[in-house]
């Protein structure tokens, strides 16, 4: 048996003291944040989710987007989780656009930016039907030619990523709903033996990386997780190199399969891992404070079911914010799927998934808080907002008022009215935008410029 990846000497141990003690700076200057800015969740003691995960030993991570990795994206997802997963960087069709002519640019960084911050990288994903690169999938070949050309492949990005990659979705989605094989460019042509000549030539190219089988829809015990169940256990039993299977649980508001903690033990009981590999729960939109109530005990559910579970090596959601998320594009009318919104404020998901990794977060009740962020930055200038939101509680007017450091001043807003004295600014409503209902919330803008440094600052309420 291949022991389950955490804790083992051959790459960094998530607890390490040296990623504890970086990721904690980072870790308590978010928490400060957030604190300051009156976001809803926490209280500067609550430690982040990665360092509950560490604790018990598991994975929280996250899907990111290269080009994203600054500003608040960046810090969240560097304080927060303990794994990412390139959602796109690492796909046939981004490293390899044109058949010969690689682009690892993104990957690299991704990987990078992992490194930096003490986290273990998913590779995602080696052999899938969909973003493929089109020299690949409209070309025609023989099955030799198949063969060779996805074994090249594998062996030229595990390799490259060897000792960086903790664990690879080697094969996505080999699945129909039914339990048949998909019939996809590695099927039509390879057979279903495309799948062990690929996770062979992953463990060739990478000995030390998990090698994974991910699908969506194989949440809860269905035909599509019993195929799935069926080979990998026959894969197990032929020795081809296994070491777990992916759910991905890409799962809608109230409809966590309530056989997904069974599920995940009988793959379990197989001697394999079992991840949740990009957990988002989806909505119809507008969200508001029932459905995001609902969603965070669908959150917790997930959690729990893999937690119950020793074998299950904890979770990823796919994108840790509403602002980067696939589903509004997918699934038009739908969307808040994700732990954070789209202002990068924690949702009850995250408070749920706080919980459930052992975190005494309790949410206030009946509140409305105000989060100041700074939207865009230049040399000498800035562009920041306020967003006011209510749960359990309501306003008919408002004053936001913060006191900035030296060299912070606000120059124009809109949406408010606001006065700098000295350090002080007050902003009060406009006229049209007073009222903040319960489950609502009002945003106002400004310009500002600064020097120095351009800290956020904590907002009053009043
Ligand atoms: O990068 C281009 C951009 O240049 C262009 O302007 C834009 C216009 O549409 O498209 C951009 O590419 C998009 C890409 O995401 C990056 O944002 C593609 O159109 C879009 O199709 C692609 O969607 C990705 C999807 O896989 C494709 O199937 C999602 O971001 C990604 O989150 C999603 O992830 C998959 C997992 O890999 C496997 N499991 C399901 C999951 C959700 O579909």
């Amino acid at each position: 048996m291949r022991l389950p990846h955490i804790g083992t000497p051959r790459r960094r141990s998530l607890g390490s003291l040296g990623s504890l003690r970086g990721g904690w700076a980072l870790a308590a200057l978010v928490a400060c944040l957030a604190a300051l800015v009156g976001a809803p969740s926490a209280h500067a003691a609550d430690p982040p989710l990665r360092d509950l995960a560490d604790a018990k030993g598991k994975v929280i991570g996250t899907a990111v987007t290269g080009s994203k990795l600054t500003g608040t994206y960046g810090e969240i997802a560097g304080a927060q989780f303990n794994w990412l997963t390139p959602g796109n960087a690492m796909k046939w069709g981004s490293v390899e656009p044109t058949r010969g002519s690689f682009d690892w640019a993104e990957a690299d960084q991704i990987v990078d930016f992992a490194e930096a911050h003490g986290q273990e990288v998913r590779g995602h994903t080696l052999v899938w039907h969909s973003q493929n690169p089109n020299w690949l999938a409209n070309g025609t070949w023989t099955p030799a030619q198949l063969s060779q050309l996805m074994n090249d492949h594998i062996a030229l990005e595990v390799g490259r990523y060897k000792g960086r990659v903790a664990a690879w979705d080697v094969v996505n989605e080999p699945f129909n709903e039914d339990g048949s094989y998909r019939q996809t460019l590695w099927y039509n042509g390879l057979g279903v033996d495309y799948i062990a000549q690929a996770l062979t030539a992953a463990r060739a190219a990478d000995p030390a990386a998990e090698l994974y089988i991910n699908d969506y829809n194989v949440e809860g015990v269905n035909a599509k997780s019993t195929a799935l169940y069926n080979l990998v256990r026959d894969l197990k039993a032929r020795g081809v190199p296994i070491d777990g299977v992916g759910l991905q649980a890409h799962l809608i508001l109230g409809q966590v399969p309530s056989t997904m903690q069974q599920n995940i033990q009988r793959f379990a009981d197989l001697g394999l891992d079992v991840a949740i590999t990009e957990l988002d729960i989806r909505m119809q939109l507008p969200a508001d404070s029932a459905k995001l109530t609902q969603q965070a005990a669908d959150y917790k559910a997930v959690m729990n079911a893999c937690l119950a579970v020793s074998r299950c090596t904890g979770a990823t959601v796919w994108g840790f914010t509403d602002s980067d998320s696939w589903i509004p594009d997918t699934f038009p009318g739908q969307g808040a799927a994700t732990p954070y919104d789209e202002n990068y404020q924690p949702k009850p998901a995250y408070r749920a998934i706080h919980e459930a990794l052992g975190g005494t977060t309790t949410p206030p009740t009946g509140a409305c808080t105000a989060a100041y962020s700074v939207t865009s930055q230049w040399d000498t200038g800035f562009t920041g907002q306020v967003r006011i939101a209510c749960s359990g509680a309501a306003l008919s007017s408002w004053k936001a008022d913060w006191t900035f450091g030296a060299g912070q001043r606000i120059t124009q807003a809109w949406n408010a009215t606001c006065t700098q004295s000295g350090a002080t600014v007050r902003c009060s409503n406009a006229s049209y935008n007073g009222t903040v209902p319960d489950g609502g919330s009002v945003t106002f803008g400004f310009n500002g410029s600064w020097s120095g440094s351009n800290p956020v600052p904590m907002v009053t309420l009043g």
